[in-house]
């Protein structure tokens, strides 16, 4: 499985036979505009933890355009198919085999809007299995216990965690979330975007470090393989 980070809570799964993308907002990204073309992405698949703005902005140009489902809570995927597009609605609890691997819509605390006000749903994340690995993509979330139920699922690979604070987790609970999920390699998302996000990152990497935890903080357009 090849993950590549598109700036913000926005990623590009590859599986090895389908394209997922997860959270895109990168038109109106300032940090990844520029680094990632829209074009460039043909999903068979958009992953939506939740309806705010900066995970969404670009769905509907890249669904429209690449055909793919859209996946998430049912209210999401209602709103969208009301315009036309795939989807395929779940709910937390909910796990699914789909042709790419196995989904489950899991917890998280946050809110869910989308940018008119509209009710978008509770919110959630994803617990993500395909080619034999696993990952956890936590969506915009406090820290929270739920979050111990899910080495029930199976050893996580990777955990995918927000960590710029006043949103969502900061760096300190996020530490405290990859125990909670027992896992030690954690990709770090939404930070840097807006000024209230903006993180140090050294400080950040130290912080999992003195946890014996490994925070991986790839480039925009960067990859890594699991
Ligand atoms: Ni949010
Ligand atoms: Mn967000």
């Amino acid at each position: 499985m090849k993950i590549t980070f598109l700036g913000h809570a926005a990623l590009r799964i590859d599986t090895g036979s389908h394209q997922v993308v997860v959270d895109p907002f990168i038109t109106g990204n300032p940090l990844a505009k520029e680094k990632i073309s829209l074009d460039s992405l043909e999903p068979d698949y958009i992953l939506l933890t939740h309806a705010h703005q900066d995970h969404v902005l670009d769905v509907e140009a890249l669904a429209e355009r690449s055909g793919a489902t859209i996946i998430s809570n049912f209210e999401i995927v209602s709103h969208y198919q009301a315009k036309g597009l795939k989807g395929h609605p779940m709910n937390h609890g909910g796990a699914r085999d789909f042709d790419f691997g196995w989904l489950k819509y899991v917890h998280a605390v946050h809110t869910s809007s989308f940018a008119d006000g509209t009710y978008g749903g509770q919110p959630g994340g994803f617990l993500l299995r395909a080619g034999g690995k696993q990952l956890y993509i936590a969506g915009d979330t406090a820290l929270h216990m739920d979050m111990k139920l899910l080495p029930h699922y199976g050893n996580l690979d990777l955990a995918v965690l927000p960590i710029g604070d006043n949103f969502t987790m900061g760096v300190a609970d996020a530490v405290l979330a990859a125990d909670f999920v027992e896992c030690s390699r954690v990709l770090g998302v939404h930070y840097d975007t807006f000024g209230y996000i903006v993180i140090d990152k050294k400080q950040a990497r130290e912080a999992f470090a003195k946890a014996g935890k490994t925070l991986l903080l790839p480039e925009i357009g960067e990859s890594l393989t699991l």
